[in-house]
């Protein structure tokens, strides 16, 4: 899957989060489309983009892995030239007013878990920023809104209506393009399975996948492989009526099973919202700029089963635009943090989980090719997970901070994430996410690009 697919784009970006992939070379006329082997390259990894399939593509991070884990040097990120002055201490060795002409994001160390600090986010009120894990850091607050602000938030999005959170059509299958990772000219099981979650906001596992084999009749030879033989121009056509049938029926084997709405904050004079922007302010210690301009925030509704497979919340670094700032589609999500709240206390199920947090052995080939991704039937096997509490603010950071420019570095491979199935109940949340590029000048300028 893909970043959180696209659902977690706000409309502006969903529209352009359908971008191809990259590194895809796709073939669709005549019989089978081949892609160019270029070995693991060729997986894509889930941005929220929400795409547990679905957004732009984040990728592989086992090279990340190394990259960015290497100790001593681990805590580079977090900015330790500029001292902090007195007051402004805490969780996290602060950065910036005190170096100024020179502006840096600020990346809170978190310490150690276990690590509490008090923050007044609210006037007159103390907030507890716990760290609750180390790789990645991750930190909890407890009572970040109050159960009537919860419910506050909840009724704003329903009085603006909430929409099924997928944003991949299956349409016609026009934008289906078949995967060959490894250019053996036919597709595996764990091929089509990419080739799936690029195209469509579903997560199919191997026995899906024959069964819909046997159902299109493909495949005759039940080999698991598709050839260039067993593969003809109707078949993308018969993929995609397929789907689109199952996801109607069987609306759980989505990516992302949810609805959502978006809250823009200058676009309404709630009081609540205007404070929340205070609260992150004060939180992140990131320029007010940065906070008031891509100042919108997602809600999220989850009823039973409902569940949003391993993604990560940002992309990967390349060479296009951060879709914040551009209306060009092939553009990639740039989240350098996430705030996400639990609106209510569910009744059973909708942890958090950070599949591979604090996973020294972490292998992103291994976890995506064993379905660790697949949260609706993998999160017993995360290694963390949140328990959602109405109030609750879980804050990470999907990016590092680059040492020499001092602004958007590399994505932390281990914040690969996602919603458990809820078993029981419902579940609400909200994420806000802090855009940022690689650029302060675009980042802090004064107007909206
Ligand atoms: C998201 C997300 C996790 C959850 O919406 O991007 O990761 O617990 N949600 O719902
Ligand atoms: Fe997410």
């Amino acid at each position: 899957m893909i970043m959180e697919g696209c659902s977690a784009l706000n409309p502006r970006q969903a529209s352009l989060a359908s971008r191809p992939l990259a590194f895809l070379f796709i073939v669709l006329v005549g019989s089978l489309a081949v892609l160019s082997a270029e070995g693991h390259e060729g997986l894509s990894s889930n941005v929220d983009s929400g795409s547990s399939s679905g957004l732009p593509s984040l990728e592989d991070g086992q090279e990340d892995h190394k990259r960015f884990y290497k100790k001593p040097d681990e805590n580079d990120h977090v900015r330790k030239t500029c001292k902090v002055e007195s007051g402004s201490g805490g969780t996290g060795g602060r950065s910036d007013d005190a170096c100024p002409g020179k502006p840096r994001l600020v990346r809170l160390a978190g310490e150690q878990v276990g690590h509490v600090e008090e923050l007044e986010l609210v006037p007159g009120k103390t907030h507890l920023l716990k760290t609750i894990n180390m790789k990645p850091v991750i930190f909890e607050i407890p009572n970040f809104f109050t159960s009537e602000e919860c419910s506050h938030i909840i009724s704003l999005a329903k009085e603006q209506g909430l929409h099924d959170s997928a944003t991949k059509s299956t349409g016609n299958g026009k934008g289906l393009a078949l995967r060959d990772v490894n250019g053996d000219q036919k597709l595996s099981l764990r091929e089509l399975q990419l080739t799936l979650e690029d195209g469509y906001d579903v997560f199919l596992d191997d026995d899906d996948i024959r069964q819909m084999y046997s159902e299109i009749g493909i495949d005759l030879n039940s080999d698991g492989f598709l050839s260039r033989q067993e593969v003809n121009g109707k078949t993308i056509g018969k993929i995609s009526t397929y789907i689109t049938k199952l996801l109607e029926e069987q609306p759980i084997k989505k990516s992302r099973f949810s609805e959502q709405t978006w809250i823009y904050p200058d676009q309404t004079e709630d009081p609540l919202v205007q404070s929340f922007q205070d609260r992150i302010s004060k939180l992140t210690q990131l320029p007010q700029a940065l906070i008031d301009k891509f100042s919108y925030f997602q809600v999220v509704h989850y009823g039973k089963h409902g569940h949003y497979n391993a993604h990560h919340d940002s992309s990967f670094i390349d060479e296009s635009t951060c879709c914040h700032l551009t209306e060009d589609k092939h553009c990639r999500i740039c989240r350098f943090m996430t705030i996400m709240v639990y609106l209510n206390d569910v009744e059973e199920g909708g942890e958090t989980a950070f599949p591979v947090a604090n996973n020294e052995t972490y292998n992103t080939h291994v976890f995506r090719q064993t379905g660790m991704m697949n949260l609706n039937s993998r999160c017993g096997d995360s290694n963390l997970k949140v328990h959602p509490q109405q109030g609750k603010a879980v804050v990470w950071y999907n990016h590092f901070i680059n040492n020499s420019t001092g602004w958007l570095g590399d994505v932390d491979p281990f914040t690969w994430h996602g919603g458990c199935p809820v078993t029981k109940g419902q579940k609400w949340i909200m994420n806000r996410w802090i855009s940022v590029s690689e650029s302060p000048d675009v980042d802090l300028a004064v107007a909206l690009p």
